[in-house]
């Protein structure tokens, strides 16, 4: 079981971050891997009762890698997080499967002091470098949270939400039924990939282009036609 836990999130890596190279890599030298690792013995120890000791384990684990991770938190399965340093995950967040968060992210308390305090983060959310996710607010499935916004009302699916506070862009993500995953939260389809874009304008163009000429073409063999057609001498 732990077994098939720490391949699949090395899996999970490798698919997803350009810059992983090999399993050992990961294995030695990813503290968004050893925190997720060290997070399941802390949670364990907290949820059979040793506080304490969980305590201290994620302490540790803080130690090592820079990452809070508080150990009654609960994280879903295939969790990336990318570089770490600073990370907070308090005691109350929930995070759903195959997320993905940068350094510096937060997910923190607003105001409340007791009860649920913290966020719930769905499936397939990428939080971007620094941002502030605030509160016992929902960030729905597919949202992604720009570097650096601070998010204070919950996000609703298939979202993009940046600034400080958070307020969605214009740009609904398409849905997809298969999980997608794009780095840095960077464009979801190829509608969207700024490359594909040029080569549509270019395919439009060279279309509008073909159609003058042909207008031309036909004209040009009309006036021919017209002063063949024309009696001699006028
Ligand atoms: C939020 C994000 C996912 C949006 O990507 P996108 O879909 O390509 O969106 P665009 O770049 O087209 O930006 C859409 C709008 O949001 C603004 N915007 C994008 N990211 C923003 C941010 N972090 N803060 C404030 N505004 C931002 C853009 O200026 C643009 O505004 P406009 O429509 O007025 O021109 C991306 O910008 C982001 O922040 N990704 C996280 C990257 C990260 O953490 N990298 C760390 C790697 S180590």
């Amino acid at each position: 079981m732990a077994y098939m836990f720490w391949r699949e999130l090395i899996r999970t890596y490798r698919e997803r971050d350009p810059a992983a190279r090999s399993s050992a890599e990961l294995l030695l030298c990813y503290p968004g891997v050893h925190a997720v690792l060290w997070h399941a013995l802390s949670h364990w120890l907290w949820i059979h009762g040793f506080l304490l000791a969980g305590r201290f384990s994620s302490h540790i684990a803080r130690w090592l890698t820079g990452i809070e991770i508080h150990p009654a938190a609960r994280l879903g399965r295939r969790l990336v997080i990318d570089h770490g340093m600073g990370v907070v995950i308090g005691e109350t967040a929930e995070i759903g499967d195959d997320c993905y968060l940068y350094h510096q992210v937060t997910l923190g308390v607003r105001g409340a002091s007791s009860g649920k305090r913290h966020p719930t983060i769905g499936n397939n959310v990428i939080i971007g470098a620094g941002a502030k996710v605030l509160g016992p607010i929902t960030v729905g499935d597919n949202a992604r949270v720009g570097a650096n916004s601070v998010v204070l009302d919950p996000v609703p699916a298939d979202t993009t939400v940046v600034g400080m506070p958070a307020r969605p862009v214009d740009r609904k993500l398409p849905r997809s039924k298969t999980p997608h995953f794009d780095p840095y939260g960077m464009p979801c389809d190829d509608s969207l990939d700024p490359l594909v874009r040029d080569l549509e304008e270019l395919r439009a163009e060279l279309t509008e282009v073909e159609a003058r000429v042909a207008r031309l073409a036909a004209a040009q063999a009309q006036q021919r036609q017209d002063e063949r057609s024309m009696p001699a001498g006028e």
